[in-house]
């Protein structure tokens, strides 16, 4: 059952502190003392507890060198802008040599930089010079599959007795013979369609990918490959990098008798087809296996051997967590003597898709509670998902549902992730020919799958034609959406009621304000299904109230905090609103925001 702390549990924690709303609230165990981000700046060895993250995927981010394809040197420029907005750490989508079938997440050398991307010189340089500006390099760690061009791959296929042949995933089909490679070992299907199953011809065995063909799975009950992503891993902690970013962690075991996925039925009891028009299947034999924890917990400790009280300080492992519930994300954090991921992504949250108030009190109250403690890290966006507009927008009050979701993200308590274009409130934008559909997925799906293109457009820097992405005249390697004619840095940085000024004041609130920054979630006004409030507390500082209007409607909000009289300082509201003279009745426009602080 979903448990949402009481109002009751307010007036305590106003009058007393913390200690007591956690006494009051069974489920929060206590916290440590609350330190200030700013003061306690970047070096700090808790700097990722309220840590901004912002993903940036490199091929639109900037390209330095007019091939159309952003780059590193492109990032570095960009890195002021970065600092401006107040960012902790940039999380890089993959930048090694990469034969590119899922643009680097097909990965042929760990420890090497694409071309296309620029070269380990230059990555030295991005890394020095963000700590300049106490950002931190998060890299991503794919250790799912590689690349089918890696050396290793190379070698495991090339005949059944090669040392590497083990370090991937190979079975015998179904049925084979000597002359009828028979049929696939199961029916597990690819994430991106299809079988997970791919016959080889030269050895006549199958192998597995979860992925695409061209990305095979490892075999992690191969102690060698324990071993050779520790030896990747320590080979960019060296370098300096903040950290990884796990990806597909929870993919990394398959059960090992092989047995078939059971089939999903509809309501009427019948299976059905997904997007990509195969049977759909309930991967549970395919994925959040418990192996992958033993795997984490050898990581971790690997990775805290790497930290020191000086810059960069502690190293971070974020994983890429899709899970059912906040139970199974909670496991993910590990116990206190076999930690494992600092901060594993709460999807729980970001993804419901859908501004339902009740859903977004109950898992950002799950957030709060049923982590053990530990920091969430929320998340509403990345490069595989439409942006914001496209699962939360109406299409009139976009801008200002954008406003709404940053505040879910940097008025909650742990640490916020954003992806690259969010703080401008860039747009979905799908190929609309499938000729020009660049991600593989959007092939296999279309037309009711279009890719991934749609969101991983340049970025948009100004009003020029290449929206200031690449040089003049070259071609950016997904078109530039129209409207960054008026969606765009340059255009919103001077404009003081832009989604760009929203997002970097938030940032700001989060870093100087105590209660913002590491305060106790409290929701109040529970049984409200228009209008979501919680109370930010954290002792000795005064507590901060935010409210946020899910509707196209204007609404009356009437909160009532014991002990505290009701007055109120206005932090930050919707451009246009008037302060409310108290929190006993104020009004909240078309999916308007209030955040103040309780007097
Ligand atoms: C998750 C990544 O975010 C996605 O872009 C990629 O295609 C798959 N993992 C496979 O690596």
């Amino acid at each position: 059952m979903h448990w949402t702390r009481s109002i009751a549990s307010c007036a305590i924690a106003l009058s007393l502190g913390v200690a007591a709303l956690s006494a009051a609230g069974q489920n929060a165990p206590p916290k440590p003392a609350p330190q200030l981000s700013s003061a306690t700046p970047s070096s700090a060895r808790d700097w990722w507890k309220n840590a901004v993250i912002y993903e940036i995927y490199p091929r639109s981010f900037q390209d330095s060198n007019g091939d159309g394809i952003g780059d590193l040197n492109g990032i570095t420029e960009r890195l002021d802008y970065l600092k401006d907005l107040g960012v902790d750490a940039i999380w890089l989508s993959p930048v090694y040599p990469s034969p590119q079938v899922d643009f680097g997440y097909d990965i042929s050398d760990y420890e090497n930089i694409d071309p296309q991307y620029g070269t380990l010189k230059d990555f030295d340089r991005l890394v020095a010079e963000a700590a300049k500006r106490h950002i931190r390099i998060v890299m991503d760690m794919v250790m799912n599959h590689t690349s089918d061009k890696h050396q290793w791959f190379i070698q495991s296929r090339s005949s059944r007795d090669n040392p590497y042949r083990n370090w991937y995933m190979w079975h015998d089909g179904k049925g084979e013979t000597a002359t009828d490679k028979g049929q696939a070992p199961n029916n597990w299907q690819s994430d991106f369609g299809r079988s997970a199953w791919e016959w080889d011809e030269k050895t006549r065995q199958y192998y597995y990918h979860k992925f695409y063909i061209q990305q095979p799975d490892v075999n992690w009950d191969n102690p060698k490959i324990h071993e050779a992503f520790k030896d990747i891993i320590g080979f960019w902690l060296k370098r300096g990098v903040g950290g990884f970013r796990f990806d597909a962690i929870t993919t990394l075991f398959e059960d090992p008798n092989l047995i078939d996925e059971d089939v999903l039925l509809d309501k009427n009891g019948k299976s059905y087809l997904n997007d990509y028009g195969d049977i759909a299947l309930n991967d549970t034999r395919t994925n959040n296996l418990p192996g992958t924890h033993a795997v984490m917990q050898e990581m971790r400790a690997w990775s805290d051997t790497f930290n020191s009280d000086k810059f960069p300080g502690t190293r971070v492992l974020i994983g890429e967590t899709y899970l059912p519930n906040i139970a199974e994300l909670a496991k993910q954090y590990g116990a206190a003597d076999k930690p494992e991921f600092q901060l594993p992504m709460d999807t729980q949250v970001g993804f419901i898709n859908k501004l339902d108030v009740a859903e977004f009190r109950t898992r950002l109250n799950d957030a709060e509670t049923g982590l053990g403690g530990n920091i969430p890290l929320l998340v509403f966006d990345n490069h595989d998902n439409p942006r914001i507009d496209a699962r939360y927008g109406d299409g009139v009050h976009d801008t200002d549902i954008e406003r709404v979701i940053a505040t879910m993200l940097f008025a909650s308590r742990g640490t916020a992730l954003f992806y690259y274009g969010d703080e401008i409130g860039m747009k979905t934008t799908p190929p609309a020919r499938k000729e020009d559909v660049k991600d593989p997925v959007g092939l296999t799906g279309w037309p009711k799958d279009k890719g991934r293109d749609g969101e991983r457009t340049p970025m948009q820097w100004d009003a020029t034609a290449d929206a200031g992405f690449t040089k003049a005249g070259a071609t950016p390697w997904l078109p530039v959406p129209p409207n960054a004619a008026t969606i765009n840095v340059q255009a919103e940085k001077s404009d003081p009621n832009s989604l760009f000024t929203w997002y970097q004041t938030l940032i700001r609130l989060k870093k100087t304000n105590p209660a913002f920054a590491h305060g106790d979630n409290v929701m109040l006004d529970t049984t409200n299904t228009k209008v979501l409030s919680w109370l930010r507390l954290t002792p000795g500082a005064p507590a901060v109230v935010v409210s946020v209007n899910f509707t196209p409607d204007p609404q009356t909000v009437s909160l009532t905090i014991p002990g505290s009289g009701g007055k109120i300082k206005t932090l930050l509201k919707t451009p246009g609103a008037s302060d409310p003279a108290s929190l006993g009745e104020f009004q909240l426009g078309p999916y308007g925001v209030y955040i103040g602080e309780v007097q």
